[in-house]
């Protein structure tokens, strides 16, 4: 079988970390996160991924050439010379999906159990040219909402960012389509929610199926952080022994963490819960971690203090720091010796020698 995977987009809203590595290949749990769609398509019987890409496709392209031959599958990067929406990524790529058989489309940004076997057999069960994945959420404004009969699950409306409260169930932006889907999308920018997705459902050709479990589309700070809770609170329940335990007193972990081994844990620290620790990475003595993932490479000085934070690649945080309110830090960054950070962005390679008590973007 085969997948395409959304991965265009400038991942604006995920700044500062999009500044120094397209949105799919930002760590999520230690993996970037395409990486996780990629496993899991795996598993369902996908042998060969479409990566649709609109810009730095050399980035993506060395990357995913090592993740590919790790798992034994085919990874192509099909690249547009203008962005093609949602929709448009299809056409291009319609040679290779067009086989007779129906294939995946994924949104790169979203992080659920990611349930495709489940899903070819219920779309195979009804037979029509589309299945979506869909989940509730508080706030449904912000998304692409889903009406559908509850029986059938057969989508009667679809509506993107609806202004006005049409329901609360929400496409996850997940989907499986019969080849046909591409006889209704033309080789141009186009909206696959807009344009494509209502049309289908007036042809009562589109169908929903409601997703168990976790969800969240982790492409903003605030979203990043509750989807890593989200999915640590899952691994803590499905397979445990993956995450981190402590194998000495000589420091204490709370609730689901995962720590990579080659991380460097002070004595005294107390993590978690919610915590993701990357490879090269040095904790200092004391320290107190919760809610937050500090990517490769960064140091952390004694005694800081996180809760809410990313810290990007081989960043520093000096000691008695405390950041919070979901602080951000991009790549290089070197945050002096006890300042306070709430709800700072700080743009790749900046040095911060004052404290930013209200959140701001700091250039
Ligand atoms: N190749 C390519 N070209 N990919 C693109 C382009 C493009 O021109 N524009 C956007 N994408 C990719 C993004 O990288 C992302 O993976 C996906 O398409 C969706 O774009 P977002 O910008 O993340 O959309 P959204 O989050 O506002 O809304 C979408 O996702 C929601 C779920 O998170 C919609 O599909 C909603 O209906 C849905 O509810
Ligand atoms: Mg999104």
């Amino acid at each position: 079988m085969k997948a395409l995977i959304l991965v265009g987009g400038f991942g604006t809203r995920l700044r500062p970390l999009t500044l120094s590595l397209p949105k799919p290949l930002v760590p999520f749990a230690n993996k970037p996160m395409v990486m996780h769609q990629v496993e899991a398509l795996k598993e369902a019987g996908v042998d060969h991924v479409v990566l649709a890409v609109n810009y730095r496709a050399e980035i993506m392209e060395d990357e995913m050439r090592q993740h590919a031959e790790r798992l034994g599958i085919q990874i192509t990067i099909s690249q547009e010379k203008e962005p093609l929406g949602t929709a448009g990524p299809l056409k291009l790529a319609e040679s290779i999906l067009r086989d007779g058989e129906p294939f995946f489309v994924l949104n790169s940004d979203v992080i659920c159990n990611f349930p495709f076997t489940d899903l070819i057999a219920f779309h195979k069960n009804h037979g029509c040219e589309g299945t979506i994945l869909v989940t509730k959420v508080e706030e449904p404004s912000k998304y692409g909402v889903v009406v559908s009969d509850q029986e059938t699950g057969r989508i009667q409306r679809f509506v993107e960012k609806p202004q006005v409260f049409v329901g609360n169930r929400i496409n996850a932006g997940l989907y499986i389509f019969n080849p046909e889907i591409l006889d209704r999308i033309e080789l141009r920018p186009t909206s696959i929610e807009q344009e494509i997705f209502p049309a289908m459902a007036a042809a009562n050709n589109l169908y929903a199926m409601d997703l168990p479990g976790f969800w969240m589309d982790v492409g903003q700070p605030p979203d990043y952080l509750k989807g890593l809770v989200l999915y640590l609170s899952s691994v803590h329940a499905t397979a445990p022994e993956t995450l981190a335990a402590a194998d000495n007193s000589d420091y204490e972990i709370v609730g689901p963490c995962l720590i990579h081994p080659s991380a460097k844990i002070g004595r005294g620290c107390k993590i978690g819960p919610h915590v993701v620790i990357g490879p090269n990475t040095t904790i200092g003595a004391g320290c107190r971690l919760q809610r937050c993932a500090i990517f490769e490479g960064v140091q952390v000085k004694a005694h800081a203090w996180l809760h809410s934070a990313i810290i990007g690649w081989r960043s520093t945080v000096g000691a008695w720091a405390r950041l919070e309110g979901v602080t951000v830090l991009g790549e290089d960054v070197n945050v002096k010796d006890e300042l306070y950070l709430n709800g700072a962005r700080v743009l790749p390679h900046k040095s911060i020698k004052a404290s930013v008590a209200e959140p701001a973007i700091i250039m």
